[in-house]
């Protein structure tokens, strides 16, 4: 159905926008009592929310949500497979010979390749006898480094298949930030590949990986062929292994393990506000529940949809949406492999064109650069299958939620703006297709069976109209939410459960009730030490910790500056051990120092060389250098240790 009007404007709000009737003739969920029907009682909305979507081995739960402060379970006694419903279940039916995935390589010349439910079930049960035959058990870890190519979600569903943990890292990583997940996560196996092309030119991903997998238990890895001749790969003969050979003399049928509900299904590491990133783990049953239904509700898949979420697998988004959510449905999901902007900025516009794509999940950076490319890139495509549309990672603007809607949408497509987090797993707050509201920068409701609260500074609740406060999530707790920190459980306690204690979840993340009638909310952003650059979550820790490696530096404060496309960039302050002096040369080395150590997100958009403002006590007063790269009055600095650091500073950012 091409360029049906999906929305209508609200005639007396502005801003405001509903479903039209076609969207609610065809959307899963148009029924607004929903909200309140769940909230009557979640446990048993969520129960049969698990059984009606999922397959299970046995659904006879002992307990529904078993509540230990600050751990829970859910559908406890359950027995499940992930891959069994990701696969086995669509096999038995005319989905067998669905396209499951469409896969888009960045090199125009290269043909795509689909993959139907059959060809991926076959692939993930060789791949999952493949890792069997390496010695890989249950519960054991598996690190996953790839690019986005459909090995990736393979090796994702192989390991949910023997019950191995996955742990993804985003493949634009460091061969260091790689190496610190493996040694944390003590993860027995690597995946990985040769390399991948960006912008057109071949690099290599197996070099990194040799240098992170020294000094860890790591004890083979797999390497996927994507560059072939292109590059030249070392193979070490006791330890590597190519993918294709692996699974070659392996059985076509792998049985599923069967694994309890609150078996752990992967792990994925993710910054918190300490140096060090953390594994927030997601188990099986709980997470798949919320993943599938939140595919259905949020991006409301048909058979005859085309998915297409922008997410790399290695962050949250891309394991919910471009692997566990949209298989668990049956759905199609498209993946691509490259720069949004090769070879022109207008590959996705036509990506979407050729492929009939009806959905598109993507976050507010991508589309502030695709307004910075112009609107001509975009006019010269057909955009009219498109349906709905998705943002996540950081909040939007109005501007942006605008173009979004105007432009890629054609005024035709609701915006669904998701609120959601990795430790929640699936997404949480946004407006339903077929419900509504849609309002620009504001998210909209929980999604059904989900409690939230916005409490002040002393955990009282917030219910006027648009005052600040922090967003809370109440019990029962959505169930695909995070069980634990890994070999951390004091990081658990302490960043979620600590600020109001350990029966409500602290979200770190700055919220307001936009709108009492219509009940939504708007989600201002994090309070913490937390930034997000091009939707990617960094914390400000981290970078310092790196900068401090630095043989010249003696001290470093970092906070989160705004930039146009990205959001928010690190700017990093940097005071200088004696005998070194500021200069161009090694304002370069620290920017590169912090893109080796992290990866090429992380590196500071400009470094000042100063003394940091300090308190009295000796505290470094990020207030005012937030202050200072905002372009913002820094207050009163007569309190401080040093009030001259600031004039200093002001001078230099000013420039
Ligand atoms: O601050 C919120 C912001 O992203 C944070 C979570 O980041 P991450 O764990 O990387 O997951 C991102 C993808 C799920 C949140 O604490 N955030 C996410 N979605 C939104 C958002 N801020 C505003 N609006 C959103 N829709």
């Amino acid at each position: 159905m091409k360029n049906v009007k999906w929305v209508e404007k609200d005639p007396k709000r502005e801003d405001v926008f509903w479903p039209s009737e076609e969207m609610k003739k065809i959307a899963w969920e148009s029924d607004p009592s929903i909200y309140e029907e769940a909230l009557k009682d979640p446990e048993k909305f969520w129960v049969d929310r698990a059984k009606e979507g999922l397959d299970w081995f046995d659904d006879n739960f002992k307990k529904n949500f078993e509540w230990n402060p600050p751990y829970y379970k859910w559908f406890v006694g359950g027995k499940i497979n992930a891959s069994y419903n990701c696969l086995d279940r669509h096999i038995k039916t005319w989905r067998k010979n669905k396209a499951a995935l469409i896969w888009v390589p960045e090199l125009t010349e290269e043909h795509s390749r689909v993959l139907t439910y059959y060809d991926l079930y076959r692939e993930v049960n060789k791949f999952a006898n493949a890792l069997k035959k390496l010695g890989v058990k249950k519960g054991d870890r598996v690190g996953i480094y790839l690019p986005m190519i459909p090995e990736v979600v393979i090796a994702m569903l192989a390991c949910a298949r023997i019950g191995a943990i996955h742990s993804v890292v985003f493949s634009a990583f460091s061969s260091d930030s790689l190496k610190a997940r493996l040694i944390d996560a003590e993860a027995k196996i690597l995946i990985t590949a040769d390399g991948y092309y960006r912008r057109g030119k071949p690099l290599s991903l197996k070099k990194n990986a040799d240098e992170a997998v020294k000094g860890t238990k790591v004890e083979h890895v797999i390497v996927v062929k994507r560059l072939g001749e292109k590059i030249n790969t070392e193979m070490n003969k006791d330890r590597d292994i190519w993918w294709e050979d692996a699974v070659k003399d392996v059985e076509n049928y792998c049985e599923p393990e069967v694994m309890d509900s609150e078996d752990i299904l992967f792990i994925l590491y993710t910054s918190g506000t300490t140096g060090k990133p953390k594994g927030v783990i997601h188990e099986t049953g709980g997470y798949l529940t919320q993943a599938y239904w939140t595919t259905k509700w949020d991006f409301d898949l048909h058979d005859e949809d085309i998915f297409f979420c922008t997410a790399d697998v290695g962050w949250v988004t891309g394991h919910t949406y471009n692997c566990y959510g949209p298989f668990a449905l049956g759905a199609t999901i498209l993946i691509y492999e490259g720069a949004p902007d090769y070879p022109n900025p207008d590959r996705w516009w036509d990506i979407i064109e050729k492929y009939g794509v009806t959905v598109l999940y993507t976050a507010p950076t991508a589309i502030r650069m695709f307004i910075k490319f112009g609107d001509e890139w975009v006019e010269k495509h057909d955009l009219s299958t498109l349906r709905i549309l998705g943002t996540v990672g950081e909040p939007i603007d109005r501007d942006s939620w605008y173009w979004y809607f105007n432009k890629i949408g054609g005024g035709r497509c609701p915006v669904i703006d998701t609120w959601w987090q990795t430790e929640t797993g699936g997404t949480l707050i946004n407006s339903l297709p077929g419900i509504g509201p849609f309002i620009p920068g504001v998210a909209g409701k929980p999604i059904p069976g989900t409690k939230f609260a916005i409490y002040d500074e002393e955990g009282k609740e917030i219910t006027e109209e648009r005052y600040s406060g922090y967003l809370v999530h109440l019990a029962p707790f959505a169930p695909g939410m995070l069980r634990g920190v890994w070999k951390n459980p004091e990081k658990y306690k302490e960043t979620y459960w600590s600020k109001y204690g350990d029966r409500i979840y602290f979200t770190n993340d700055g919220s307001m009730m936009y709108d009492k009638e219509l009940k939504v909310i708007k989600i201002t952003g994090r309070v913490d030490d937390v930034m997000k650059v091009a939707g990617h979550r960094l914390s400000t820790t981290e970078v310092e910790g790196v900068l401090t490696e630095h043989e010249a530096v003696a001290e470093a404060a970092v906070v989160g500056a705004p930039h146009e496309i990205k959001g928010e960039v690190p700017v990093a302050f940097v005071v200088l051990k004696g005998g070194y002096k500021p200069s161009e040369e090694l304002k370069k080395e620290l920017i590169n120092l912090v893109r080796t150590k992290i990866g090429p997100t992380a590196k500071p958009e400009n470094i000042f060389f100063g003394e940091l403002p300090k308190t009295r006590s000796g505290k470094i007063m990020r207030r005012i250098l937030r202050s200072l790269v905002h372009g913002e009055p820094v207050g009163d600095t007569t309190t401080l240790l040093n009030p001259e650091s600031v004039t200093e500073l002001e001078k230099q950012v000013k420039g």
